[in-house]
This record gives C-alpha cells, structure tokens and sequence, in this order.
C-alpha cells in the first residue's frame, strides 16, 4: 500500500492526498507536483528541504556522516581505488574491470590535449588573472570547439563530452596555473597517472626531468575521489538546471565552476588558508571563534559546517589523515598551519556554539593544508576542486538526459511585489 499524506485546509477546502516516495536510503520525499493543479505551490528559499531529482549516483547521509559512491563508501574507495575507477563507476554505475578500466583509461589519455587554437584563448586574459575566472572562461570557450554535430540526447555522444571533459579539464587547469605564473604550457603525458600527468604539467618546465613525486601523486588522486561528487550541492544543481535546457555540455560545466566558486561552496578552500594566514598564530584562535559566534559579524569560521552534514564529513577525515601522510612526505610534520587547523579544530568542537548547531569540519578545512604543501597556491585550491567535481558534474548531467521523463528546470516563486497599477507618464512623475 503506497504511503500518502493527506493536507487538510483550515478554510475547509477538500483535502489534497500526495503519495509519499522512500528511497533506497534516505530523507523519504513527499511528491508534490499534483499540487500545482490544485492551486497551491511549495515555498522553500535554498531547497534546504527540497527534492529536485532522482538519482542513483550518491547517497549521503548528513546525520550519520556517510557518504557512498553508486553504493560504495568512500572510505573504501578512497584507500581501495584510484580516481579513474571513480570515474568510470559514477558514470557507468559499476566499478570497471581490467579491460574496461584500461579502455577508459586510454580514452582519457587520448583526449587530454587541447585544440590549438585554445591557447589563445588563455592569452586573452591579464596574466594576473584569477585561474577559476580562466578555467570558466576557457570551459565555456571548449563549447566553441568541441561540440559540433553533437547529439546530446545520443548516449555514446554523451560518453565522448564526458571523456573529453575528465580529460581536459587538467590540462585547463594546470595551464591556468602556468599562464598565471608565465612560464610555458606543458603538454600532457600519456604514460603518466591521472594525477601524475597533472603534477607534470603544473610543476615541470621543459629546461629540466621532472618526477612526480609518488606519495603526493596518490594523495593528489585520492583528494580527486573524495571531491568528485556530492548530491544535488549548488554547482551540481547549477549543472543540471542549465543542462535541463538542453544547453551545449561544455557551457553547462563552465555555470557549475561559477556556482562553485563561491565561498560558502567550493571557494571555502581558498578562504580555509587566507583566515589560517591572518590568524597566524594558535594564539589568536579565540579571538577568530568569538567573531564567529557574533552575529554583528559576517565572519564565519571557514571549512566549517555544512547543509548536509551535521557530523564530522567523511571526507574531511580521510583528509586529515592524508594530511599526515603528505606533510610526513615533505618533512614538514610540524607544518605550523596544520598544528593550527588541528588546534583551531580541537578548540572549536568543544564550543557549545559549534557543538549546538552540529558544525563540525568539512571537505574544505584541511584541502588547502595538503595543496600549499604540494606547492599549489591557494589562487588554485577551487581550481582543484573543479578538476574533481568534473567527473560528478558530467555523471549527473549525464544521469538527467538519460532520463527520457526528465524536463526542463522551471521553479516558482512567492510573489511580493507591487499590485497592478498604472503608468505615470515621465512628466507626470515626483520624487
Ligand atoms: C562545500 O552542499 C555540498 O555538498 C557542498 C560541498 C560539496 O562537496 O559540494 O560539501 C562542498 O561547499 C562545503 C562547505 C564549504 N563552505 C564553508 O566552509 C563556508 C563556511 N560554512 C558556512 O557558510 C555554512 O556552514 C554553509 C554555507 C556550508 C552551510 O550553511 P547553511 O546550511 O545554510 O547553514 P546556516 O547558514 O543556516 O547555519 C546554521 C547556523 C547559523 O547560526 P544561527 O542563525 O542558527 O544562530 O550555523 C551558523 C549560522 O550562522 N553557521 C556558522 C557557520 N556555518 C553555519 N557559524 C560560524 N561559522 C560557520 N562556518
């Protein structure tokens, strides 16, 4: 018997019954689209309580703190795989075999390098320029370049925009990062890793051999994993309303980087390491938690809390020990930031304030830590984000065209603007 619930009306109006939908796991969903023909929309600023689509790819579960890629935890992805078996299993819903996974793999290498005529797309920024406003720029260039003739409503051409992305985007990425530092372009490998070949690209320069170093290449993909997808977040619902549209996939991904950007989103690992630098010393920990707690002040503590999670994110601890893993790499255990992010972390989950509204570390606080180690300005921290978020973007994306029932994004409004009323010609018009 199909759950239902029945609103009644305090005017005495008939009562409306909508069938209630339970997942897999999960928050069950009141189906409310029969309520539009009764005249009455739903009303939620943010969707903080609002179900936008279905979806197979990932589960989490903010209470609990989980979170599953196609069913599988992330903690076991995370030690257990690398970031094109990642790939592969959010866009196919099945972990690859052998086979399948070198035929992805070769895939993605052969279509790492971009068009030619892109350079030029990158010179026509100021070199100061800050590399997410380059990757939106050239991502949405890409649109330009690659997506003739495609058929977006035809699987295989779908799975060739999908490649092309995961393979491109850190090739963009790290020629961001060169043309900010004005050093040359530097081609991808196609003997190297995923994340060894975006190491070799932001890092060598053609006067010297470079190798990347392998415990930062395996944290570097592991980091990939743990950012890869996360739900209907703001730059995955940005990519499917432009997508629902039927929009060319490549501009699609460019509006997803620009709703990540943001610093409450994917720019809080940016604003993680500019706070850390002007708290400066552990000292000051206190005086960055009051102002956090003090509602006259916007400051809020950044790589804290989060819309879903209202436990420690999974990521944020797997993180933390690849923290470990890579200062212990570089020599640099007693990296004074680290010590103050563990301390500041400490403090923080001992404070009421904190503990009452369950806001505890997320995917952000500790990501900056491990990419300054590595070398990667903060400038580039979002940058990195995007290069992993790629593979869930295009996944869901994916996902919704897939769905033959799938329709264009359209939401509604409360209207609170002024009645009907007449034009005042402009010489009939005061102040
Ligand atoms: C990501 O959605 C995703 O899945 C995103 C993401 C992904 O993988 O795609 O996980 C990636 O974006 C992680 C979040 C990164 N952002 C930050 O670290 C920025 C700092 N965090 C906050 O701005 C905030 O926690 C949000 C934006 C993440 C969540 O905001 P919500 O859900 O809208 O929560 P809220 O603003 O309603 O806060 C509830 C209360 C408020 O206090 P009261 O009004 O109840 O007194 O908690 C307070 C807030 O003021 N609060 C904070 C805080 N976060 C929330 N107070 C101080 N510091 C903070 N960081």
């Amino acid at each position: 018997m199909k759950k239902t619930v029945t609103l009644t009306f305090s005017d005495g109006s008939p009562p409306i019954e909508l069938p209630i939908e339970q997942g897999t796991y999960g928050t069950p969903v009141i189906d409310i689209r029969p309520l539009g023909a009764k005249g009455y929309f739903t009303h939620d600023p943010g969707f903080t309580a609002t179900s936008s689509c279905t979806s197979a790819i990932t589960y989490i579960d903010g209470e609990q703190g989980l979170l599953y890629y196609r069913g599988y935890p992330i903690e076991e992805l995370a030690y257990k795989a690398d970031h094109m078996e990642v790939c592969y299993l959010l866009l196919h819903g099945e972990l690859p075999t052998a086979a399948q996974k070198q035929a992805f793999v070769d895939s993605i290498s052969h279509h790492s390098m971009l068009h030619d005529q892109m350079e030029n797309v990158f010179r026509g920024f100021r070199r100061s320029a800050h590399p997410m406003a380059v990757m939106i720029g050239v991502t949405g260039a890409m649109s330009a370049f690659y997506h003739e003739g495609m058929d977006i409503f035809d699987a295989r051409h779908r799975e060739i925009v999908a490649h092309r992305l995961i393979a491109k985007i850190p090739t963009v990425a790290a020629w961001a990062y060169k043309f900010n530092e004005g050093q040359p372009f530097i081609y991808p490998r196609n003997r190297l890793s995923y994340a060894e070949n975006f190491m070799h690209m932001m890092f060598s320069t053609p006067c010297e051999d470079y190798e990347p170093n392998p415990v930062l290449a395996r944290a570097l993909d592991r980091i990939f994993i743990l950012h890869a997808d996360h739900e209907q977040n703001a730059s995955t619902s940005t990519v499917r309303l432009a997508g629902s549209s039927g929009a060319n996939p490549y501009a699609c991904i460019a509006a997803g980087m620009a709703s990540l950007w943001g610093p409450l989103h994917g720019g809080a690992n940016e604003a993680v390491l500019k706070m850390l630098d002007e708290m400066g010393d552990v000292s000051r920990i206190p005086e960055f938690i009051k102002r956090a707690k003090d509602k006259s002040d916007s400051f809020r503590l950044m790589g804290f809390g989060h819309r879903v999670y209202k436990n420690m994110d999974p990521r944020a601890r797997i993180i933390r020990q690849t923290c470990y893993e890579v200062l212990d790499a570089l020599d640099l255990r007693d990296d004074p930031q680290f010590r103050m992010a563990m301390e500041l972390e400490r403090i923080a989950l001992e404070d009421e304030y904190f503990i009452s509204r369950k806001l505890y570390p997320n995917v952000d606080f500790y990501s900056g830590i491990i990419f300054r180690a590595m070398g990667i300005p903060s400038s580039m921290f979002t940058v990195m984000f995007a290069l992993a978020r790629t593979a869930g973007w295009v996944a869901q994306w994916n996902e919704m065209l897939a769905d033959p029932a799938h329709k264009i994004g359209r939401p509604r409004q409360l209207y609170t603007g002024p009645a009907r009323r007449e034009f005042v010609p402009i010489g009939e018009r005061t102040a």
